[in-house]
């Protein structure tokens, strides 16, 4: 069975340039590279949803020079994805506070999120600025204004509300989580929407992070045993 949504922290980038004796920024940038790829490789092989963790609320205190670095990179591949959004029959979201991002990414988001919603394909969402905690605070204080101004009463909240009132509103919760690199925690992802999904760890830097690779994470999926808590 493949799994309709997967999501990617894609990590060790750093890691990968530095192996090869790199500055950073080189690792970034292959990384950056190898997001079309997996997101057609994950399309091709029947995905739907596929979320990816690009950067963090926390990677802004990294130095200034590959924050910087990071997001002229990221920039480039938003302008990217609007070129290539109808040839991938691509619908891409961008999941994340966009307010801490560049006026001209902001702009660029918001004509590749209108111009993308036509692709049936794949759903791609990109979590830039993303911070699980700081996007349950925001969805909080969406629920909270509406108790205040009286259009709702504190015993209407229910599960269904949070979830609609966070970034992620209306995809559906992610049946595989991928980390690349090693690490096995989930640096502040999705922790409202990852409640019960199948997590797979792989020492692979996200550079290399291959088709067969991801093809390896589905069939370890396809093995697994799913609950859902409720049966
Ligand atoms: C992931 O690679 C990309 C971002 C977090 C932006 P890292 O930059 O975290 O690479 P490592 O973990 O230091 O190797
Ligand atoms: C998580 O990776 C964030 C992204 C992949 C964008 P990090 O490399 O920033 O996470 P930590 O610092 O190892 O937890
Ligand atoms: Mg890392």
């Amino acid at each position: 069975m493949v799994p309709k949504h997967i999501a990617i922290i894609l990590d060790g980038n750093g890691r990968w340039a530095k192996k090869r004796g790199l500055p950073r920024t080189a690792g970034h940038t292959q990384g950056a590279k190898n997001i079309e790829t997996i997101s057609r490789a994950a399309y091709k092989m029947g995905v739907k949803y596929l979320t990816i963790y690009v950067f963090s609320t926390e990677n802004w205190t990294r130095p200034q020079s590959e924050v910087d670095a990071i997001m002229k990179l990221l920039n480039n591949y938003l302008s990217d994805c609007l070129k290539n959004a109808k040839k991938n029959n691509m619908q891409v979201r961008i999941i994340g506070d966009k307010t801490r991002l560049s006026e001209d990414m902001q702009e660029k988001i918001a004509k590749l999120e209108e111009v993308s919603k036509q692709y049936d394909g794949l759903n791609l969402n990109v979590a830039i600025n993303y911070g699980s905690r700081d996007e349950i605070v925001r969805a909080t204080k969406k629920i909270a204004t509406k108790v205040k101004d009286g259009e709702i009463d504190p015993n209407d909240i229910t599960i269904d509300m949070i979830s609609d009132n966070l970034d992620t509103k209306e995809i559906p919760d992610p049946d595989l989580l991928i980390r690349t690199s090693g690490e096995e925690r989930l640096s502040n992802y999705l922790l409202w929407q990852l409640a019960y999904s199948e997590f797979y760890f792989t020492d692979v830097p996200w550079p290399d992070f291959s088709k067969k690779d991801l093809e390896e994470a589905i069939e370890e999926y396809g093995r697994r045993n799913r609950r859902y808590g409720n049966v």
